[in-house]
């Protein structure tokens, strides 16, 4: 028997870094997948093979102590510590250790820019393996488990991001709660700089900001947070689509002037925001913690001409939408 299953990478929308004072933050699933075959093999050990990974390309397996990497990639390592994880646990759920189990990982997701693709191959991995362990999980409790392998390998998390990966959809997040907002197309570009910021550095660095001048810095982290209250209005409301899409557009200029004071951008991202919106994107804003990683652009009809600009502006697009699937087995 195998099972393959695959889960999607995410945007924040709206409320990167004011979210981590507590403020709300919108995240969308999109079109961008990593895909996990589980099967049981004769070792008894647990087998990762993992090509493709959007990191240079390598074979890896590993027992409970000994790791044996063919070449020897950082990002490649981290991304294997969330399938290790989500591996044991899902075997600790189980009840049934000892069995080997070998998993195959690809993936579209470029690793360390913000898309979530720690989060997707976590909950791919725990997709795949729960239901070849005979365990009937839902997409949201595979989001949960999703959500402790973050906070195993990482050691703190919002969760975010496995939540998204595992119900799709758009989803509103405060404090702890999740919501899911009503779907709607929302054609986007993304653009990757190339390089990844250290989303605890920057965290980091806005920490040390807001305590050096709070009286400055909590009046940005309060228009955020109203920055994505009047989104979500946005997404609920009976305006026409057109009208709904470029008050969104307008919103996501706003947020990411805001993310700009806070220091979170950089030379590269800024330049691949305004090509974006010189090539007629009706918004564009840095998309998760920024110093590199990506920024999107909303773009309805503009879309190839947005990616071309991206492309000049020295980024690589991708083209995307915003995925209605989470989870999904094959
Ligand atoms: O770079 P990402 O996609 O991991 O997003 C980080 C989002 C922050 O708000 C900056 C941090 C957080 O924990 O929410």
């Amino acid at each position: 028997m195998r099972v393959l299953a695959s889960a999607p990478a995410k945007i924040i929308l709206f409320g990167e870094h004011s979210v981590v004072y507590g403020k709300p933050a919108i995240a969308a699933a999109i079109n961008l997948r990593t895909y996990v075959r589980a099967e049981f093999n004769d070792s008894g050990r647990i087998k990762i093979e993992a090509h493709d990974i959007k990191t240079p390309g390598l074979i890896v397996s590993f027992s409970e102590n000994e790791i044996y990497f063919e070449s020897d990639y950082g990002k490649a390592a981290e991304v294997l510590s969330y399938v290790r994880q989500a591996i044991e646990l899902v075997q600790e759920e189980a009840d049934k250790n000892g069995r080997g189990i070998t998993v195959s990982i690809t993936s579209q997701i470029p690793v360390g820019a913000g898309l979530g693709s720690s989060a997707a191959v976590a909950v791919a991995t725990i997709g795949a393996v729960s239901k070849l362990l005979g365990l009937e999980l839902t997409n949201e409790e595979i989001g949960k488990l999703g959500h402790r392998v973050e906070l195993l390998v990482q050691g703190a998390s919002s969760g975010i991001d496995p939540t998204v990966s595992a119900i799709g959809g758009i989803i509103h997040y405060e404090k702890g709660k999740f919501e899911h907002l009503p779907f709607m197309e929302l054609p986007i570009v993304v653009g990757y700089t190339g390089s990844s910021g250290s989303t605890k550095e920057l965290v980091a660095m806005v920490r040390r900001t807001y305590e050096e001048m709070p009286e400055i810095v909590e009046p940005i982290l309060t228009s955020m947070g109203k920055v994505v209250e009047k989104a979500r209005e946005t997404l609920l409301s009976e305006l026409e689509e057109g009208q709904k899409l470029a008050r969104l557009g307008r919103l996501m200029n706003i947020n990411h002037g805001l993310l700009d004071a806070l220091g979170v951008s950089t030379k590269k991202l800024s330049e691949l925001v305004y090509a974006a919106r010189t090539a007629g994107a009706l918004g564009a804003k840095i998309t998760g913690a920024g110093g590199g990683g990506c920024m999107y652009a909303l773009a309805p009809e503009r879309q190839s001409e947005v990616a071309t600009a991206i492309t000049i502006a020295g980024g690589t697009p991708m083209i995307t939408e915003i995925s209605r699937e989470g989870l999904r087995i094959e």
